[in-house]
């Protein structure tokens, strides 16, 4: 016998190598599949429901601040009170910017947002509101960490004035 045997038995020692060995292998192919297949973030939120559900909310939300309608541009849109067809476009604008369907209709944030004279602050009341709604509807963390850094990925483009 090359080798010595602690276990008493022959081969008991490398019949528990070989057992551990393909346990190891079986533990790293099982996960595979759940590293290579996770979910999209529009399905982790929900679908088109649950982004039916917060943009209703958000937009109601965004309606009404204070802050938000002291700038007289957003207040003269929130007026015309088109309140469902903003809550469809946005729904839309993010079903697609979460991996769901490619139904957005709309402009770029750039085009859509420039004559707003939207200012850092008001950015920022914006995604307060947004959390807000996170919170309200129990969105994971980790989902809200990347919506939220989505959203602040287009501080630029929506943010025109001082
Ligand atoms: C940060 C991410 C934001 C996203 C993803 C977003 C998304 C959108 C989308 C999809 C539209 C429709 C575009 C179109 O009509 O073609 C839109 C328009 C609009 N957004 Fe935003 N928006 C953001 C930030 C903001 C902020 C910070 C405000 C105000 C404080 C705001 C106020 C508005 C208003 C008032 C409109 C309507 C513009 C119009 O009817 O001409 N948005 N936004």
């Amino acid at each position: 016998m090359a080798y010595a045997l602690p276990f008493g038995k022959s081969g008991g020692l490398r019949n528990f190598v070989i057992a551990a060995g393909a346990l190891a292998v079986a533990v790293i192919f099982a996960g595979a599949p759940a590293i290579a297949e996770e979910k999209s973030l529009y399905e982790r939120i929900g679908g088109y429901k649950g982004i039916a559900a917060t943009v209703d909310d958000l937009v109601d939300r965004i309606y009404v601040n204070q802050t938000l309608n002291q700038n007289p541009t957003l207040k003269a849109i929130h007026d015309l009170n088109e309140r469902a067809a903003f809550k469809l476009i946005l729904g839309a604008w993010v079903m697609e910017n979460t991996g769901g369907p490619k139904v957005y209709f709309g402009r770029t944030m750039g085009d859509a947002h420039a004559p707003l004279n939207i200012t850092n602050r008001e950015f920022d009341v914006f995604l307060h509101e947004c959390k807000e709604t996170f919170y309200k509807f129990n969105v994971g963390q980790k989902e809200i960490d990347e919506l939220m850094a989505a959203l602040e990925g287009l501080r630029k483009e929506v943010v025109t004035a001082n």
